[in-house]
């Protein structure tokens, strides 16, 4: 070999070792920051995991509230309470506490890897939401229409597609007392075409009155309410559209709201 090439050899050698550990080196520190990345992410999820049971238990906690309201003024008025009533609300305090623990499973599997997965009815599911609100649409005096066309078997993430119903009949709700609805409605209407489900949910409060309706869904929107953290539809959109493949989305008609829910039977997830 001639000094000339020797030497450029040399040259490239020694720029090969320096490129080699430069190489080296930003691989470690991408290792380091996506490290850094994956335990951001772990700590995101778990707060929303808190926000959301957080969510879900404001519901419940108010139920307990006005359940034995009624109960303590009796007891302080008449230094009496009729068993019968006081067995009745220990039943529904069982139940709504049962809710709140199973709330906490829900969400511990919503964020994890494996998800269970139920058949189950959505009659029955229906019910057993319109069981947890009860109270709270009883105090109201809202009336509930439910309209069963047909009545589909389903079978998937069960809990989070009841997180759904509550999120939207609560709001419905919501919009009713705050805006002194007379003759408050909630219509819910089940139905299956297909391979479908379909839940309309319709209110008569008067409707979404924002400029753009779709806003509703963007998280942290909230319009209206002193205490809304604008929640609620953004979570039920993503379980909806991106969780169950379904379609999730709201018109206002003459008298109030209205939002489809159309899902798959089979409520798989796609990711
Ligand atoms: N049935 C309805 N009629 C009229 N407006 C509604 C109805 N449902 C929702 N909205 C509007 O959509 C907004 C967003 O709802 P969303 O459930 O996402 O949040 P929020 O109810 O304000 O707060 P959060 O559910 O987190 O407590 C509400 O603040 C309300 O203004
Ligand atoms: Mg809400």
């Amino acid at each position: 070999m001639r000094q000339t090439n020797l030497d450029e050899f040399l040259q490239l050698e020694e720029k090969n070792k320096k490129l080699e550990s430069k190489f080296k080196e930003e691989v470690r520190k991408n290792q380091e920051k996506e490290k850094v990345l994956v335990e951001q992410n772990k700590m995101a999820s778990m707060g929303e995991m808190l926000s959301s049971i957080a969510h879900q238990w404001r519901q419940p906690l108010m139920e307990i509230n006005s359940l034995f309201i009624p109960i303590e003024a009796k007891a302080k008025l008449e230094n009496t309470v009729n068993k019968k009533e006081l067995l009745t609300a220990i039943e529904k305090l069982n139940e709504i506490t049962n809710y709140m623990s199973n709330t906490i499973n829900d969400f511990r599997n919503f964020f994890s890897a494996n998800k269970q997965k139920h058949k189950f009815n959505l009659s029955t599911q229906l019910n057993s939401v319109m069981n947890i609100l009860s109270t709270s649409l009883k105090e109201n005096n809202i009336n509930i229409e439910i309209v069963v066309k047909k009545n589909p078997e389903m079978y998937g993430l069960k809990s989070e597609y009841s997180q759904v119903l509550i999120n939207i009949i609560n709001n419905a709700r919501e919009m009713l007392v705050l805006r002194k609805i007379k003759n408050p409605l909630i219509k819910i209407t089940i139905d299956k075409k297909d391979d479908t489900a379909i839940v309309l949910i319709e209110d008569n409060a008067g409707g979404v009155k924002i400029t753009n309706i779709q806003d509703i869904f963007k998280p942290f929107l909230t319009f209206e309410k002193s205490n809304g953290t604008g929640v609620g539809l953004f979570m039920s959109k993503v379980i909806i559209e991106k969780n169950m493949n379904g379609y999730l989305d709201v018109e206002n008609l003459q008298h109030g709201a209205l939002f489809t829910i159309i899902t798959p039977l089979n409520l798989i997830k796609n990711n």
